[in-house]
């Protein structure tokens, strides 16, 4: 847009109705480290219904369960065993549908999440598999193939895993003697499913219909853009592969999946929705997933794993809202989940950047900045045209957990890395309530609990709720008020998106009579026009300090300062290009 508001369709800015995806916020819960209701250590569905009020207070419209299902646990629940089956560590059906029937009236809704590309090696039809004979119906559910070379000792592709190594296991025939080896780009233990296998597709569906007929609200779809593969089994070439090229990522055959997916939850009153984890830097091909009849939304990891730098998440939100707005779709945005470094330590590193492959022990950071930032980041957020999601414990500010004993960790990626990569339990660490040390920081509902299941490290106390609740200069001091005021501000939902003239190390835009700044500089910067809502640190004389965002109330009918020229038309253009382009 070049200098004028536009006007949004349908948003508005109360989070009821079935278009409330559009703009709601999402809170993401990890079952095994939210609350622990009987114990043992271990969080689960009663402790997490326990806590609804807080959720409820904190002003979230739905929660994101990370997988509750059956599991060994290999990879943190996505090695599922049994996708109807609560794993008993958690609770029972009964509690699942407890949670939600407590959570729907407060206006809370749930979302899960389905995890289509691989399963548990424990589930019936791997176990099946592995019974059968090569090029049985039971195999055909799976990628099982003859290895290469004499004897057929080396693997069928070359593909590499994003958890590192190797993608294919051999089997041991009945016999004894090597056998075939079977596709898991994950750990072996999460064999992927073959979806050009009709019965595939069909138990997908039905699992679906299992979850949305007790009342989900939709599904996280979990490596959402991998479940595609060619059957040809090619090895990945050296150097840049065609988009669509791929032999196992973003192929174009996936669309129909998730259409046929949509069409499931569009057959439930109210619609059900599809949130799609799609880690694609294509902003063409990823915009692809939320036609209208696919996804209805997906997460913006560009933006979470970009720098704290003013023109990095310039850019980074330019291209979204062009990519989103091509397509008709909500963007949303995302500062962290169960995956990736907590904001408060990423954002107080050098390189404040995200990539699971420079994860190393020992990086430095700066708290007190990170934390300042992560308050900016989530002024921010709440500003932009979209959803927002938030993960278990960054209301709090909790920081990464750098210092687990390696005996604790229980991550495959840093097993798959040779100990090199931490992995992802530092941002799992259980969280705390209250700060009575020996009681697991309240973590656990009773006195005289068993440990947490990740050792939580003595300072965990000073980011307890119970201490945060009474201190309204706190992180989940901040995070309330943020909320609460974005569902006041109808404009924050409804109105379109205008970026404003602010000097070199500042972002401003506007949003109806809303006008949000963020100072990265290195010194002050003065407010513009406007009544001031709220800052994410101190004003002093309209002055705000390095790393602190602002919101201000400007009068909707004037310009308040004349806008960038950013041809957003221009941009949707030009990806619009790229994606037919992809096509051809
Ligand atoms: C997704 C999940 C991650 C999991 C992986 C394999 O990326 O977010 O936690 O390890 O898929 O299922």
């Amino acid at each position: 847009m070049t200098g004028s508001m536009t006007q949004g369709s349908e948003m508005t800015a109360q989070t009821t109705g079935p278009q409330w995806w559009r703009h709601g916020v999402v809170y993401q819960i990890y079952p095994r480290s939210f609350m622990d209701g009987d114990g043992d250590g271990i969080g689960d569905l009663a402790g997490a219904t326990a806590r609804l009020p807080y959720l409820h207070d904190l002003g979230v419209d739905a929660v994101w369960f990370t997988p509750w299902y059956l599991s060994p646990q290999a990879d943190g629940g996505y090695d599922v065993a049994d996708y109807r089956r609560i794993d008993p560590r958690f609770g029972a059906l009964a509690d699942a549908e407890k949670f939600i029937t407590q959570a729907n009236e407060l206006g809370i809704r749930t979302i899960i999440d389905i995890v289509p590309n691989h399963v548990s090696d424990q589930h019936r039809w791997f176990q099946a598999a592995l019974a059968a004979a090569p090029g049985s119906p039971e195999r055909a559910r799976f990628w099982f193939a003859d290895g290469k070379g004499p004897g057929g000792d080396q693997m069928p592709t070359n593909w590499l895993s994003s958890f590192r190594g190797h993608t294919w296991t051999r089997t041991t025939d009945p016999d004894g003697r090597p056998g075939q080896w079977y596709l898991h780009l994950f750990t072996r233990e999460q064999p992927d499913l073959n979806w050009t296998n009709p019965e595939v597709r069909a138990e997908h569906e039905s699992i679906l219909r299992f979850w949305f007929d007790r009342g989900v609200a939709g599904v996280r779809v979990d490596s959402a853009a991998l479940i595609i593969k060619d059957p040809a089994l090619p090895d990945l070439p050296e150097g840049s592969v065609a988009p669509g090229r791929h032999p196992f990522l973003d192929r174009d055959g996936i669309h129909d999946v998730y259409r046929s997916w949509r069409a499931v939850a569009q057959s439930y009153d109210p619609p059900r929705i599809l949130v799609g984890e799609v880690w694609l830097e294509d902003p063409a091909r990823f915009a692809a997933y939320l036609a209208p009849d696919e996804m209805n939304t997906a997460f913006n990891f560009d933006f979470m794993a970009r720098a704290w730098d003013c023109d990095q998440l310039r850019a980074s939100i330019t291209e979204t809202l062009a990519a989103h707005a091509s397509i008709g779709a909500p963007p949303t945005w995302v500062l962290s989940n169960h995956d990736v470094t907590r904001p408060v330590t990423r954002y107080g590193r050098d390189d404040s950047s995200f990539a699971f492959e420079k994860k190393r022990f020992g990086t430095p950071t700066d708290i007190e900045l990170g934390t300042r930032r992560a308050r900016a980041a989530l002024l921010l957020c709440a500003a932009l045209p979209g959803s927002v999601y938030i993960y278990q414990g960054e209301e709090l500010g909790l920081p990464e957990d750098e210092e687990l004993p390696r005996e604790a960790i229980e991550d495959p990626m840093h097993f798959r890395s040779g100990g090199v990569d931490p992995g992802r339990d530092g941002c799992r660490v259980p969280l705390p309530w209250t700060e009575q040390s020996a009681t697991n920081f309240g973590f656990s509902g009773t006195d005289d609990p068993d440990p947490a299941w990740l050792p939580q490290p003595e300072w965990w106390g000073q980011y307890a709720v119970e201490r945060e609740s009474a201190d309204p200069g706190s992180m989940l001091s901040f995070y309330r008020e943020v909320l609460a005021l974005r569902r006041t501000h109808s404009d924050l939902g409804r109105s379109g998106f205008a970026w404003s003239q602010a000097g070199s190390t500042c972002l401003a835009f506007r949003r109806g009579a809303i006008s949000c700044v963020v100072n990265f500089g290195p010194g002050p910067v003065a407010l513009p026009e406007g009544d001031l809502v709220l800052a994410s640190g101190p004003v002093e004389g309209r002055m705000i300090g390095p790393d602190v965002a602002a919101w201000l109330r400007v009068d909707p009918a004037e310009q308040a300062h004349p806008t960038d020229q950013i041809d957003q038309t221009e941009l949707v253009r030009q990806i619009n290009k790229q994606h037919n382009h992809a096509k051809e």
